[in-house]
């Protein structure tokens, strides 16, 4: 049904409550591919282990992140949604690509780097060769797009690194993949310190808004949100915060920075902040309402996640076979 279409693959980890970011830099986008593409998006729990995770809450994660999907509009008719771990051929093309990726390429990359600085204590192999676990899963659908906010901007170029090596030594084994990177709300910052990415793992909850969080919630950590000392509605030097704020209302309404700038010219901080809480409630509303209804059914979600499997492995055994056979593995049946 799908053979002729060209692919998209994304992935969201499963290790906190997914956040605004989450949604506007790569969940909410991802339902558009659906109609060209064959889209396959992957609840990436072999990349959560790479932080100790309680392993209840992963596995509810786990279920929640599927539930979530659909809630965002993802039809699971439409698109293939699963789970990394029951795709065993990930971890297959993943070690086989680590032969294939730099120590030093592992090295440059920020989030190792920032995530190490994080995690002193558990700095281990996973952390380090995570990017070529992504390149696998990306790499084994012969993707050629990959929606996702602008911090995995650099784990795509490796990505697109290690096919070309790959393709360089065999033939054409792997399409090259491109990023695709939203325009206004490629990074969402923290509502505490506008200069720090908004993430699941902030400790203060006061800098976060969960896609689950209730309206009462929303509107009240926009009031708080950090912004500078002046009053006017406008992009600036020393303006991070407001400027954060006025790309989630961009994104949530639809409007340009000129449209916000008009809207609250002579308004002060305090009607803005209102606003956007306001919206961004509204716009979220919806999604937590079938979340509610989806992630109680845990039947259904487990027939989704064994569906979604069992699409993922037929078209991920089609690129792991060419692999191991051109890379000189024996092939027997037993
Ligand atoms: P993760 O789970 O950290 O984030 C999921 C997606 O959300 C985007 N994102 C943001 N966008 C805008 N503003 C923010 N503050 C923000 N925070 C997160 C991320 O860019 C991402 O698109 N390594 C990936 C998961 C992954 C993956 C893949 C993605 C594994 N394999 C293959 C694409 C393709 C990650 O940690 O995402």
């Amino acid at each position: 049904m799908f053979q002729d279409k060209k692919v998209v693959f994304s992935g969201v980890q499963p290790s906190g409550s997914l956040t605004l970011g989450n949604y506007l830099g790569a969940i909410k986008n991802f339902s558009a591919f659906s109609d060209e593409y064959r889209c396959y998006y992957c609840v990436v729990d072999m990349h959560a282990i790479t932080v100790r995770q309680n392993p209840a809450e992963l596995r509810r994660r786990t279920y929640d992140t599927l539930a979530l999907y659909m809630a965002c509009g993802l039809d699971p008719e439409r698109n293939v949604l699963f789970v990394q771990s029951h795709v065993p051929a990930h971890a297959e093309l993943a070690w086989i690509l680590d032969c294939y990726t730099m120590f030093g390429e592992l090295s440059r990359m920020t989030q190792f780097k920032d995530k190490s600085a994080k995690n002193a204590d558990n700095i281990n192999a996973g952390l380090f060769t995570y990017p070529s676990l992504m390149a696998a899963d990306i790499l084994l659908y012969q993707t050629e797009l990959v929606p996702v906010g602008v911090d995995q901007k650099q784990h795509l170029e490796l990505s697109r690194d290690i096919a070309n090596r790959f393709n360089g030594v065999y033939g054409d084994v792997f399409v090259v993949p491109e990023p695709y990177i939203p325009t206004t709300s490629a990074k969402i910052m923290s509502l505490a310190e506008p200069s720090k990415k908004m993430s699941k793992s902030d400790p203060n909850e006061n800098a976060v808004i969960r896609i689950l969080d209730d309206r009462d919630t929303i509107v009240r950590k926009f009031k708080r949100a950090v912004t500078d000392s002046g009053c006017e509605v406008r992009r600036g030097e020393g303006k991070e915060g407001i400027e954060n704020l006025m790309s989630i209302y961009g994104a949530v309404t639809g409007k340009s920075f000129d449209e916000i700038e008009r809207e609250f010219d002579g308004r002060g901080y305090g009607d803005f902040k209102l606003a956007v809480g306001e919206a961004v409630a509204d716009s979220l509303e919806g999604v937590r309402r079938e979340f509610a209804r989806l992630s109680a059914d845990k039947k259904y979600l487990e027939e989704i996640m064994a569906k979604g499997a069992s699409e993922a492995a037929r078209a991920a055994a089609r690129t792991l076979g060419k692999v191991k056979k051109k890379v000189g593995f024996t092939d027997i049946r037993y």
